[in-house]
């Protein structure tokens, strides 16, 4: 009977260390990304209702906050890249960043100009951007 208290406590405990170490296991550069994503579902879903125009616009408003703090933020890759390339490989995580951005900039005015090809596009070209940035930049189970 002891025992299995026992036993029952330990467990107990090693599951809530696992969950509050899942919780806080995020970098900040991985939680502006949730962020940025979390924002990104919302708007792919209404992007093609009308109605919701000024909303979608101020989503990409808040998607690109958190752009802007992830270009001041280094992958945490970053640790295993030898010192003599690291500048190179933050410069060009910052170029891959900024055409990101520049992306969200096309979409904006696609939304605005109510250009439903152009969103898709943009939408697209976002995806491949993604992939390749977490191709690039991100750990291997990305
Ligand atoms: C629409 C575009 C993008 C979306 C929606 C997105 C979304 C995400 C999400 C959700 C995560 C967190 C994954 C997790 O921990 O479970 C993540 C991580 C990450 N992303 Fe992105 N991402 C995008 C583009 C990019 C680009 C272009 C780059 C690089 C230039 C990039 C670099 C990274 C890195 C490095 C991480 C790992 C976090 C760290 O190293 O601390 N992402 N991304």
């Amino acid at each position: 009977m002891k025992i299995k208290t026992l036993l029952t406590l330990a467990l107990t405990l090693a599951f809530a260390g696992t969950a509050a170490f899942a919780a806080e296991d995020d970098t900040p550069l991985a939680k502006e990304m949730k962020t940025m994503n979390k924002s990104l579902r919302a708007l792919k879903k209404q992007v093609a209702d009308p109605a919701k125009k000024d909303d979608s616009l101020a989503l990409i408003a808040t998607i690109k906050k958190s752009l802007d703090a992830s270009t001041k933020l280094d992958p945490a890759k970053t640790k295993e890249v030898p010192a003599a390339e690291k500048a190179a490989y933050l410069d060009k995580y910052k170029a891959q960043l900024a055409d990101l951005a520049k992306t969200y900039d096309e979409l904006e005015a696609a939304i605005k100009a109510d250009k439903a090809d152009d969103v898709k596009k943009a939408l697209d070209k976002l995806s491949e951007e993604k992939e390749k940035g977490h191709k690039d930049f991100a750990p291997d189970e990305k």
